[in-house]
This record gives C-alpha cells, structure tokens and sequence, in this order.
C-alpha cells in the first residue's frame, strides 16, 4: 500500500534529534552502556521500536525506514517520547553494512515486510537469500530474527530462505496472537490484521553455527 506523502516530513528530518545524521559514524560503537543492539528493518511509522524501546530500557532500539513520508512520522514520534534508547536512520536496509560492524547486531526484526509478489522481484524481499548473508555477518554469535507477517506466501518462502542459509529455526507460530505476548509489541500493520481476524504468522532463526 503506498503512502500518503506527508509534507512536512523532510523539514522535520532534518531537524529530529533522534534521527541519526551520519549512522556510518557510529558503525562498531553504537552499544556504548546498552546491553542488546536491536534493529527493525522497515519500521514504517515506528510504533514497534517505540514501544520497545520502552519494554525493555536497558537495549537499544534502531528503527530503519526508506519512506520520507513513514520516516518522518516515526522520527516526531521518537522525539516526543521520554526514550534514549531510541534512534531512526531514514535510509535503505540494503545500506545496512555501512552502518553496522560485523557482529555488532543483536536482534534483526523484520515486521510485515514489503511481500514483492512477482518472482522477478524475490531479490527485493528483505528475508531472501542476498539479503540474510548480509545479516548474518552483522549478527553477534548468539544473534537472532524476529519477522512477522501476515502473508503465508512471503512466510514460506523466508522460512525456506532461512534455513538455506544455514539459520537455526527457534521459535514458529502460525498464529502468533492466538495467545498473549506482552513481551513483543503491536505493529501498526500487526494491528490492522489482528482487527481484520487475519492470523499473525512469525518466526525466530537463530544465527548458529554455519560451516559452509
Ligand atoms: C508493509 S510496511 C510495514 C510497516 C511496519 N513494519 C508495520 O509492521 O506496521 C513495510 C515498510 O517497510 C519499508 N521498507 C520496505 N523496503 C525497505 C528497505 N529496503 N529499507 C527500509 N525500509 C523499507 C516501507 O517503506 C514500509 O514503510
């Protein structure tokens, strides 16, 4: 679904304080006195990291989005909350190596990413194969996944992707939501499908071992 453009969006990213300016300045020493590096890839309006961020205090919450529009949203958000553990780079996952170190990341989430239906445009799926060998170098040893979605096609495919690139599935559900998980908060889209009766599909890969 494409967004509505949101006019004051640049403006205000230009001026959020917690937008990072130059996130590749701070590649290898963004954990400084927090204890897990999280990362949400395409975070939308930002309620995931947001809410997070304020669960658990003592990690670190990045949020990445390309949308101006979404970004702009999410970064006023963060600025209004009473957060320090929060921080928005408005840029493109595929940028990720840029801003991280290897190793640095503790948790990847991929919330309801984009599914790109047509087989031409698999590539583009931020849980394909290009896209996992280039997480799992920035993963810690005892890294993780988190994706969620709603969209059984894009969750066979990224489970099949998963394991081809030598994750180790932790944790699947089918139905997510059927029981409460206080421990993991709503998306924006999450809540939409929970609304709709839609169940909320997720799994956790774990980094492992990988030999190959
Ligand atoms: C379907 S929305 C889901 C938003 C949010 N995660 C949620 O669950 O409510 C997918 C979001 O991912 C963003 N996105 C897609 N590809 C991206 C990429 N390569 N880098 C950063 N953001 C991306 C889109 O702009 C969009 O805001």
């Amino acid at each position: 679904m494409r967004m509505r453009k949101v006019k004051w969006a640049v403006e205000y990213l230009g001026q959020s304080k917690k937008k990072a300016a130059h996130p590749e300045n701070r590649r290898g020493s963004w954990h400084s006195d927090k204890k897990k590096l999280h990362v949400e890839l395409g975070c939308g309006k930002g309620n995931y990291s947001l809410e997070m961020a304020k669960l658990y205090p003592d990690d670190l919450f990045i949020a990445v989005e390309k949308n101006e529009s979404a970004a702009g949203i999410a970064a006023k958000k963060f600025d209004e909350s009473e957060c320090d553990n929060l921080v928005l780079i408005h840029g493109d996952a595929a940028d990720l190596g840029q801003w991280f170190d290897l190793g640095e990341i503790d948790v990847l989430h991929l919330n309801f990413s984009d599914p790109w239906p047509k087989k031409r445009y698999a590539k583009r799926r931020l849980s394909s194969s290009g896209f996992l060998n280039v997480y799992r170098s920035l993963l810690s040893s005892d890294g993780e996944i988190q994706m969620k979605t709603d969209n059984g096609p894009l969750f066979e495919f990224s489970v099949v992707e998963f394991l081809n690139t030598g994750f180790v599935l932790s944790e699947l559900s089918v139905d997510y939501r059927r029981d409460p998980h206080p421990e993991d908060s709503i998306t924006e889209y999450e809540e939409k499908f929970i609304r709709l009766g839609q169940p909320i599909y997720r799994c956790v890969f774990k980094k492992g071992d990988y030999a190959k």
